[in-house]
């Protein structure tokens, strides 16, 4: 259709998205096989068959599988920049790329290798596509305080690529309070700070990254629509939501994508975003995400601009980089 078109050709920029995420099933085989390393899906056909989750646990076990096969900086490279060339295609100008450093590290994986890799894919992708990045590393809150504090020591050894850092992983057991201390360290370095909050976890998560860890932006954050409250203090400060649709519907976060609550949320004037999260595994990138939204809710241009507008201003672009878009 004509919006759909509209939806492809303006520029976009995405927030939310996991590099391990983007990890497209072809690729991973190809990767798996010149690294000598064995899959317990015999074919693509057979892994893609997989990608049937009913909760956020069933996907987090399969994505930290099929992430073990990265191991060279090459591995990285690759990954990051099939990512940027579905970027490009989509018209997405700028995005905010999430890793999790401890994924790989825990494997025996240097920090270098992993960062190495992607950093060389982001300077490839402004030079040959023109397409802006920032990094993101994400703490895994499955994990203790302590890991986390380790890993952002180490990040510290590359701090200038890094734009800010993030918390992700199973949020149900592992709330904001349990990152207190690595994220007030991470501030006081001067880092901006986001969490995964409110996807599976309730509209209180959500209260704790603001209040607890001073997050800029809440990833996710749909079940804030649970506290009347809440919906009035993101409108107020103007805290950014990195909602991700297909995602909530394949991790069962929503029955069916009527109820995303998007409408609530753009009716209480919140700086909403439409993101990809996990695209590989969700079944779309960046612009699947929007024509979902755009035919659930029956969506006009003028919606489909207010959000990438607010794709832009959510973002960490500098003020005189987002006039350019906005
Ligand atoms: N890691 C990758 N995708 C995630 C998600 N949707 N929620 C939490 N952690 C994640
Ligand atoms: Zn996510």
């Amino acid at each position: 259709s004509t919006l759909q078109n509209f939806i492809n050709a303006i520029p976009k920029a995405e927030l939310h998205l996991h590099i391990e995420g983007s990890f497209e099933p072809e690729l991973l085989f190809e990767i798996a096989a010149r690294n000598s390393v064995s899959l317990k899906y015999k074919s693509v056909k057979e892994l893609h068959k997989a990608y049937n989750f009913n909760n956020l646990q069933e996907f987090l076990d399969l994505y930290y599988e099929g992430a073990n096969v990265l191991l060279h900086e090459q591995d990285f490279f690759d990954l990051t920049y099939a990512y940027l060339q579905k970027c490009h295609v989509e018209n997405v100008v700028h995005t905010e790329i999430f890793f999790d450093p401890q994924t790989h590290t825990q494997r025996g994986i240097g920090f270098s290798t992993v960062v190495g890799g992607i950093q060389k894919a982001v300077d490839k992708a402004k030079n040959e596509l023109g397409i802006t990045t920032r990094l993101l590393p994400n703490f895994l809150r499955h994990l203790s305080e302590d890991e986390a504090i380790k890993t952002f020591k180490e990040a510290l050894e590359f701090r200038k690529l890094f734009a800010g850092f993030g918390l992700d992983s199973s949020e149900i057991g592992h709330p904001p309070a349990k990152f207190e201390r690595v994220f007030r360290m991470v501030r006081d370095e001067g880092f901006p700070v986001v969490a995964h909050a409110g996807e599976e976890g309730p509209a209180q998560n959500v209260w704790d990254a603001l209040n607890l860890l001073k997050v800029a932006r809440i990833d996710h954050g749909v079940r804030s629509v649970e506290d009347v409250l809440l919906l009035k203090e993101l409108a107020l400060k103007q805290i950014p939501l990195t909602v991700c649709p297909l995602s909530n519907l394949k991790l069962k976060v929503v029955k069916k994508m009527k109820d995303l609550p998007l409408k609530t949320l753009l009716e209480n004037n919140i700086l909403v975003t439409i993101n990809s999260d996990d695209p590989a595994y969700f079944g779309g990138y960046v612009n699947e995400n929007y024509i979902a939204v755009a035919e659930a809710f029956r969506l006009t241009r003028k919606d489909v601009i207010t959000l990438a507008e607010n794709s832009f201003k959510a973002s960490f672009l500098s003020k005189e980089e987002k006039e350019e878009w906005i």
